[in-house]
């Protein structure tokens, strides 16, 4: 951010007031409006945060014109297909790709954090067991403060460490957990001698009577669905760990709230709605009727895994997911899938039809991984807990970066009050 000396002129009854401007490496320009309250007692007014910085960032870059996505300066296309997730972590983590020795001590710090304390096992039998797997892993993740309390003091920089090293190795464990718990099969503990992606399958997919290996390929494309879900700025959940976490709370508590927030079908639960939607919709002949919900103002409907706030053209990661969704169909030998033919043919109309065009509105990172996710075996609703096991990098690095910053202040939006105003309180007789 340079301040090149730029000021914006507001005008408020006769009075002008200068706003400090400045530029940022990339993206448009931002007004400072920090003294505007103090200086012309006047809030800013902005329900969505749709043209307002909350924060400076240096870890992602998005320009939703040109459909491009950056960590670190690095476009994910090449990070998808030359990078691997934990590679990843550390670059959104440390802010520079590791070199090799630097990797290996990661990922074996990593990999002895992704057993959980064997009392938490308790904590699970305490859910029903229809539970959603994001229900439990609210609370789970929750919990964690309550068992590592030697990583929750945020104001020690080795305590915030660990909590992160601790978040990114134990999620995974985590979510294979909800899974198993909710269709009655034992824990499988995690093995280190997997890589990250490996090892989630594993304890997803393996049970004790039988031996269990994992299909590379499988695990190339797991790996690829949590790199390309690693970070996003400043989408709803990271700003809720934002603000959650502006007030000294401590990671384990503001993960929780990212999870939940990330639960919402506007958000990480689009990967469910969307596949349900796509069997739902069943055969392409049924697609103009679909179009036609989605298009009317009177139907809430909405296609789902389509649009977003920010990219106003091709979602990035929709592309690499379109392709990676190609891939694993034919390598498990159903390339007819009949959900495939139908995104492809929904996108085809949706994309030709001027209502999506005229608002630019693209397939977004959730309308193919769905369809990869139960290709695997995943059940919809293991979707959004793949989703937080990915995005949790990018909450614990935008906390991490949040939490050094010397500026930090607590978070506390204002409000343009319509309520009642001052009036006396009236006995409940005379009501
Ligand atoms: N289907 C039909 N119309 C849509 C859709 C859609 N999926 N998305 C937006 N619109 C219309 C909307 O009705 C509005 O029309 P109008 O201007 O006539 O009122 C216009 O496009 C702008 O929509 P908005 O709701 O004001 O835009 P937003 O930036 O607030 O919403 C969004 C972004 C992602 C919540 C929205 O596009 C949506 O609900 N999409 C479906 C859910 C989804 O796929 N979410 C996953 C997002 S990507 C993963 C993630 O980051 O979590």
């Amino acid at each position: 951010m340079s301040d090149d000396k730029r000021v914006a002129k507001l005008e408020i009854a006769g009075k002008t007031y200068e706003l400090p401007m400045y530029s940022p490496t990339a993206g448009p320009d931002v007004i400072d409006i920090r003294k505007l309250y103090a200086d012309a007692g006047v809030f800013t007014y902005d329900p969505g945060y749709t043209s307002t910085a909350s924060c400076d960032s240096t870890i992602t870059f998005i320009d939703g014109d040109k459909g491009e996505l950056l960590h670190r300066g690095y476009p994910i296309d090449q990070l998808a297909e030359k990078s691997h997730y934990l590679e990843v972590c550390y670059l959104l983590l440390y802010g520079e790709l590791p070199s090799p020795a630097q990797l290996e001590d990661f990922e074996s710090r990593v990999t002895n954090h992704t057993m959980i304390h064997e009392q938490m096992h308790f904590l699970f039998r305490g859910f029903r067991r229809d539970a959603h797997p994001m229900a439990i892993m609210v609370g789970v993740v929750g919990a964690l403060s309550a068992f590592y309390h030697d990583s929750t003091d945020i104001t020690d920089p080795w305590q915030r460490e660990v909590a992160s090293i601790r978040l990114i190795a134990k999620m995974p464990t985590i979510a294979a957990m909800a899974y198993k718990y909710t269709i009655g099969q034992p824990f499988e503990y995690p093995r280190n001698d997997l890589d990250y992606a490996s090892n989630f399958l594993r304890m997803c997919f393996a049970v004790p009577a039988e031996n269990f290996v994992v299909n590379p390929i499988l695990s190339r494309a797991m790996d690829r669905i949590f790199t390309l879900h690693a970070d996003h700025e400043q989408n709803a959940s990271t700003s809720t760990v934002r603000l959650a976490s502006s007030s000294g709370a401590n990671p384990f508590a503001c993960v929780a709230a990212g999870i939940a927030c990330l639960w919402g079908p506007a958000h990480g639960g689009a990967n469910q709605a969307c596949l349900e939607m796509l069997q739902e919709i069943g055969t392409p002949d049924r697609i103009p009727e679909f179009i036609a919900r989605a298009k009317d103002k009177d139907d809430p409907f909405r296609l789902m895994g389509f649009g977003h706030r920010v990219y106003k053209n091709f979602d990035p990661r929709a592309k690499v997911m379109k392709q990676s969704a190609d891939e694993v169909l034919e390598l498990l030998g159903v390339e007819n899938n009949p959900t495939l033919q139908v995104a492809k043919e929904l996108e085809k109309q949706a994309l030709a039809d001027p209502y999506f065009a005229d608002k630019k509105l693209f397939p977004n990172v959730d309308f193919y991984s769905g369809i990869i996710l139960e290709a695997m075996g995943f059940p919809t609703s293991m979707f959004t807990p793949i989703f937080a096991v990915s995005r949790t990098i990018g909450w614990i690095s935008q906390w991490k970066e949040m939490i050094a910053d010397p500026q930090l202040k607590i978070g506390r939006p204002r409000q343009l009050y319509k309520g009642a105003t001052l009036r006396d309180y009236v006995d409940i007789e005379k009501r």
